[in-house]
């Protein structure tokens, strides 16, 4: 298979359209070589595709396909036995906003731990009616803005311990953006209430401007994923977030993070590229 071959990610800001990025397609498991070549260009360029199964109810097996593509699940204290994790309010835990309705700010899944997944899942069954919108930033935009703001200092962002994030008993010292072969994947949480935030002295500046980059509506992308849509992101390029949804609602959706080691290994350039 041919995969078109791209240099960098696009930074993306609040005015990107996601209808680009959007693949209609009635089942991934018989997905066609060009919806699957467009669906790999929109992760190479924008870092997430959305996945719409038009009136087609997604099955498990369907959403299970993922790990053909993009490799095992990561661990995860939620998960079931297929590595998926609910993504409701029904049965909320402590630590987790994920299984709640409140507000979900910008972060990276897998923050926490010494090897984040590649590639985040998350396949909409109940959209909300009311809120429960999507949100996701371009961790390239950011790079550059950090880039400009800080001329002298912004290479700190990939020291070895640059941050230190802390939930519960999990616990992990990091860089931000993550330097490998010239590629980049940025690991990123706000102090949320859920996670201790701890950047190092040099560090806070930085982590405070991304924090204010981040919060600034013009430089996130905010849109609904409606029933039968699948989104799929690239963990180390973009950074992903919620609004909060009233309790009423029934919003239902799954997720899976893998490990980028599936049939689609080499063909996915995950992170960003650093200039
Ligand atoms: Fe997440």
């Amino acid at each position: 298979m041919i995969f078109i071959n791209r240099n960098n990610k696009f930074p993306f800001d609040f005015s990107f359209d996601v209808s680009k990025v959007q693949i209609n397609i009635d089942s991934l498991i018989n997905i066609s070589f060009d919806k699957l070549n467009a669906l790999v260009d929109c992760l190479n360029q924008y870092g997430f595709t959305i996945v719409d199964f038009g009136e087609n109810k997604i099955q498990l097996d369907e959403f299970l396909h993922l790990k053909f593509l993009f490799g095992n699940p990561k661990s995860h204290p939620r998960a079931d036995s297929n590595g998926v994790v609910p993504i409701n309010s029904f049965n909320p835990l402590k630590g987790h906003l994920d299984s709640t309705n409140s507000e979900h700010l910008l972060h990276t899944d897998g923050s926490f731990s010494s090897s984040p997944g590649n590639i985040l899942a998350l396949q909409c069954n109940i959209a909300s009616k009311v809120g429960g919108l999507s949100i996701i930033a371009s961790a390239q935009a950011a790079y550059i803005h950090i880039k400009e703001k800080f001329p002298d200092t912004y290479h700190l962002v990939h020291s070895k311990d640059a941050i230190e994030i802390k939930r519960n008993s999990q616990k992990t010292l990091a860089p931000i953006y993550d330097l490998h072969n010239g590629r980049s994947k940025i690991r990123f949480r706000f102090p949320d209430g859920a996670a201790e935030i701890t950047p190092s002295e040099e560090v806070a500046p930085i982590y405070k401007e991304l924090c204010e980059f981040f919060k600034n509506n013009n430089n996130v992308v905010t849109f609904q994923l409606h029933n039968n849509q699948m989104l799929i992101a690239d963990n180390g390029s973009i950074v992903h977030g919620r609004t909060k949804y009233p309790e009423s609602e029934l919003r239902d959706l799954r997720r899976l993070n893998l490990d980028g080691n599936g049939i689609l290994n080499g063909k996915v350039q995950y992170g960003i590229k650093l200039d």
